[in-house]
């Protein structure tokens, strides 16, 4: 059963599958990463070695206890952050700064708070010189898909609810057109209600858009719900631990996919692989 669930870690060369390397959006090889710590500047390991391959197209959780690197490695596929050694890789070609081909969301959306909603969506498109009137209908477009109703347009960010700004945030990311998705537990702060509402639509907009996603969440339900791989990762110095496959039917967001006979199983061996790395000495925490 465990076979059937799961692939051993060794992550890089899964690219190497019958669709060829093409297939590959984004690859990160033998990402090497050191923080220093405290006032003597204490080296201290928090990626170890860790390298993936993310299909097109592919929607791929990463989850792992706090403190095993996620956003770290999250950040150095986005080139926000430089890794000791290793690569990224996107489309075949080494990453070496932030693209607007990758676009990613943070647990808090960094809305400008003195732009009002359109405009925080345009925002982007107006940086790579997108038409006003282009922009606006765009910007439009991606509001409407998230559920957000056009009477909030000239509000600003204050004035929403957090489940309505990570709406804004969502419909941001959307609007820049990036083949890729990096999110940062983009779901974290809200209620259980507007969460399960908020991943629907984005399950929902990835199946009919067919972004790659790579989503960092603490929530094991959240990842069985929206991914087709789970990598779990070790806790600090994370590694991968091992990339559960999700096979689930989809779309997900038409049924209960928690009444799926096979969804236990699956929540149950992510969870098993999750607690196993969750020692009594925790992850990095700077002891
Ligand atoms: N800029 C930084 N300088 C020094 N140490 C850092 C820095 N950013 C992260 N760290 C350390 O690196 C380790 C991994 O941090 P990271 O934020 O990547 O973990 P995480 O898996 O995202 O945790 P969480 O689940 O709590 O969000 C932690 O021990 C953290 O203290
Ligand atoms: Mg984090």
């Amino acid at each position: 059963m465990r076979e059937n669930l799961s692939k051993k870690a060794s992550a890089a060369g899964q690219g190497e599958n019958p669709d060829g390397v093409d297939a590959v959006a984004i690859s990160a090889r033998n990402i090497v990463k050191t923080y220093t710590i405290g006032r003597e500047g204490k080296p201290m390991l928090v990626l170890d070695d860790v390298s993936l391959d993310v299909r097109r197209g592919e929607f791929l959780a990463i989850i792992g206890p706090s403190g095993s690197g996620k956003t770290t490695l999250l950040r150095i596929i986005a080139s926000l952050e430089s890794a000791d050694s290793g690569q990224v890789i996107a489309q075949g070609r080494p990453v070496t700064q932030p693209s607007a081909e990758r676009a990613m969301v943070f647990q808090h959306f960094g809305l400008f708070p003195w732009k009002n909603i359109i405009d925080n969506v345009k925002f982007p498109l107006k940086i790579r010189g997108v038409k006003d009137a282009e922009a606006t209908a765009i910007a439009r477009d991606q509001l409407r898909r998230v559920g957000l109703k056009p009477q909030f347009e000239q509000s600003h960010p204050h004035q929403l609810s957090g489940g309505m700004q990570q709406r804004v945030g969502l419909a941001r990311a959307l609007a820049t057109d990036a083949d890729v998705l990096l999110m940062d537990e983009p779901f974290g702060a809200l209620d259980a209600q507007t969460r399960e509402v908020l991943q629907g639509d984005l399950a929902r907009v990835c199946a009919q858009t067919s972004k790659t996603v790579i989503l960092v969440t603490h929530d094991i339900d959240e990842a069985v719900l929206l991914a087709d791989r789970i990598l779990v990762l070790t806790a600090g110095p994370g590694r991968v631990g091992e990339i559960v496959d999700v096979d689930l039917p989809r779309p997900r967001w038409e049924y209960d996919v928690r009444a799926h006979p096979k969804y236990p199983e699956v929540r149950r061996h992510v969870w098993d692989l999750l607690r196993s790395h969750i020692t009594e000495d925790g992850a990095n925490d700077g002891d």
